[in-house]
């Protein structure tokens, strides 16, 4: 009754801000990610009859509080479908730092779905695993398959058509990079939750994000399948400032944006005046993401790399599907 996966992260390009369902997670809008190939997250899950209560370790500390009450909430998901009341001790590693805006939810909750079903004795379907990580993190829908996802909002009341479909595989678009540049590796002080939350109930710009994130979804979707980085990248540009606006629009504001974010993001249009195709996108956190084309990463990296508090910079291209692995961390 063990089991270890391992599932990359993704990064919106049209973003995911607002539920319609707290609990089941379920959005306001569909929204569309790259996985990502250098972050990654690996679990293992045993369950076991000699365990009294779920035992929990991130990244080799064990973990307690509201932190451990949502991983054990969804290993509760897992043991109602099999009819299992088993405790389970699990064992996660992040290979970058978690809750500082690189999507750790993300690979953690894809990762946790496919090690913890597998490990009760389950085989569960792309489709079905999507719908299981979504009621972990609604990002984590987006990191059971690789390449480029797209995660329907639905309409259904039990979440059952809310989930993710890939839009093209890794292999797809070989040359697209996601240049992540980490600026500060700090613990966020509000979480993309609280904020989503509080956005949707009064910043006066959110009405306008609804109404425009479905031509977005269309414009990012086709480019994708183009392989249009002149199309993608001002889009998902746009988009990811659309979301922020309706942050900081909020009360109290909501602002991730760091000094060496603006700076950063500053640079990137500096780029486009130099003639070098690069887009930035931003998350829950200050860390900026640069879309651009193999052809000109090395050279964007180093200008990025140039810059006062950047910490580190990961080149990565689109990611695989979550899978099991043998080695397991215990
Ligand atoms: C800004 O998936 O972390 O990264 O569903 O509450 O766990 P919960 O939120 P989460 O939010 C991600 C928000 C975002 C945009 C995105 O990834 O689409």
């Amino acid at each position: 009754m063990k089991s270890t996966a391992i599932a990359n992260s993704n990064i919106a390009l049209v973003k995911y801000w607002g539920k319609r369902d707290e609990k089941l997670i379920l959005p306001t809008n569909s929204s569309i990610s790259m996985t990502l190939d250098k972050l990654h997250t690996t679990t293992t899950v045993e369950f076991s009859p000699s365990l009294k209560e779920d035992q929990i370790k991130i990244d080799g500390k064990k973990i307690l509080g509201e932190e451990a009450k949502r991983v054990s909430q969804h290993l509760g998901l897992v043991r109602k479908m099999k009819g299992e009341n088993l405790f389970a001790r699990v064992e996660s590693e992040n290979n970058f730092p978690k809750a500082a805006g690189l999507a750790s939810s993300a690979s953690a909750f894809a990762a946790l779905s496919l090690a913890a079903t597998k490990a009760i004795g389950f085989a569960l379907s792309r489709r079905e695993l999507s719908i299981l990580a979504r009621q972990g993190s609604g990002s984590a829908s987006r990191s059971i398959q690789g390449g480029y996802n797209e995660w329907m909002k639905g309409t259904k009341e039990d979440g059952s058509d809310s989930y993710s479909k890939q839009i093209a595989p890794q292999s797809h678009w070989q040359e697209l990079r996601m240049l992540v540049t980490v600026l500060t590796t700090k613990e966020k002080k509000v979480k993309s939750r609280a904020g989503m939350a509080q956005t949707v109930a009064n910043s006066p710009l959110y009405k306008a994000w609804l109404e425009t994130v479905e031509k977005d979804l269309e414009t990012v979707r086709s480019s994708i399948l183009e392989k249009s980085l002149f199309r993608l990248g001002p889009c998902a540009e746009l988009n990811a400032l659309k979301m922020h606006s309706t942050m900081m629009t909020t009360q109290p504001h909501i602002m991730y944006w760091e000094p060496e974010s603006i700076a950063m993001m500053k640079e990137v249009m500096q780029m486009r005046e130099d003639g070098i195709s690069a887009y930035f996108t931003m998350d829950g956190g200050p860390q900026v993401k640069i879309l651009c084309l193999e052809n000109d990463a090395k050279k964007i990296q180093k200008r990025a790399s140039e810059l006062k508090g950047v910490e580190k910079t990961i080149l990565c291209s689109a990611g695989e599907d979550a899978k099991t692995i043998e080695k397991g961390l215990f």
